[in-house]
């Protein structure tokens, strides 16, 4: 029986994607999908461009990933980040926050479903952020996403774990990368004053996260923080 696994990277070209890539064992099959950005230096593996933005072309293009292995991991990494107070969000910001976040992750997921059902084995991994999560002022659009996201996670959980399919959410804290690494100086030392760890993470933290998850049948419906003690309770 075939046990290799393929790996379908969603928002592969984000700064946290790029990072990880590099650890992934090299007897995975490599599929990164990406909005506009091709990754870099990575030519050998698959790219597949999809936009998330126009959910009723998506099927169209997920036609184009051809998979040679039984076992399936989706990664998803892709993300629209707009900060705004509650009352400047337009229903425009609303709906293209929710197809990136959340409702472009579902579909993929509906796609290969009956793909890992028949193979009885599929992981799924979404990224969230801790500071997402707690709701911080301006978040409402990526906060309410990430949690509407996170909530189909724990349900799909549910719904599958009797095929070997699990599905677990995985909260990042701050890593040298995105956002944080556009902050001027002053601001990040007073985010790493916060952090227990005194430091920002280190991305073999987050592959090895995802390796647990990937090798951990019975991990499931999960919520993995890797954040450096950050939201600690
Ligand atoms: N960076 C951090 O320290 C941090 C902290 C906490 C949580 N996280 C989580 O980790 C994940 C990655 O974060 P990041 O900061 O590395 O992200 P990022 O650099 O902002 O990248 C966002 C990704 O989303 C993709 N994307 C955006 N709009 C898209 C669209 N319309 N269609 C398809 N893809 C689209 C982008 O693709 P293109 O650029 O190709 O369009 C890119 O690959 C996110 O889920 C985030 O919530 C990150």
């Amino acid at each position: 029986m075939d046990t290799k696994k393929t790996i379908i990277i969603l928002g592969s070209s984000s700064g946290i994607g790029s990072r990880i890539i590099q650890y992934l064992p090299k007897n995975y099959e490599i599929i990164l999908v990406y909005g506009s950005k091709k990754p870099d230096n990575f030519n050998k593996h698959k790219m597949i461009k999809l936009n998330f933005n126009k959910i009723s072309n998506l099927e169209k293009g997920l036609k184009r990933i051809k998979i040679k292995n039984q076992k399936i991991i989706i990664l998803n990494l892709a993300s629209r980040k707009i900060d705004k107070l509650s009352n400047n969000i337009s229903i425009k910001d609303l709906k293209e926050t929710f197809n990136i976040n959340t409702f472009a992750f579902l579909k993929i997921i509906q796609y290969f479903l009956p793909t890992m059902m028949k193979n009885k084995w599929g992981r799924v991994i979404n990224f969230s952020s801790t500071g997402g999560a707690e709701g911080e002022i301006g978040t409402l659009l990526y906060t309410s996403s990430k949690n509407a996201s996170h909530s189909m996670v724990k349900v799909m959980s549910k719904e599958f774990a009797q095929f070997d399919i699990t599905f677990n959410t995985i909260n990042l804290g701050n890593f040298n990368t995105g956002l944080y690494k556009k902050l001027d100086l002053r601001k990040r030392n007073k985010i790493i004053e916060k952090i227990p760890s005194k430091k920002t993470g280190d991305f073999k933290d987050i592959y090895n996260a995802i390796n647990f998850l990937i090798q951990t049948p019975y991990a499931t419906g999960s919520v993995v923080n890797v954040d450096g003690g950050y939201t600690a309770k």
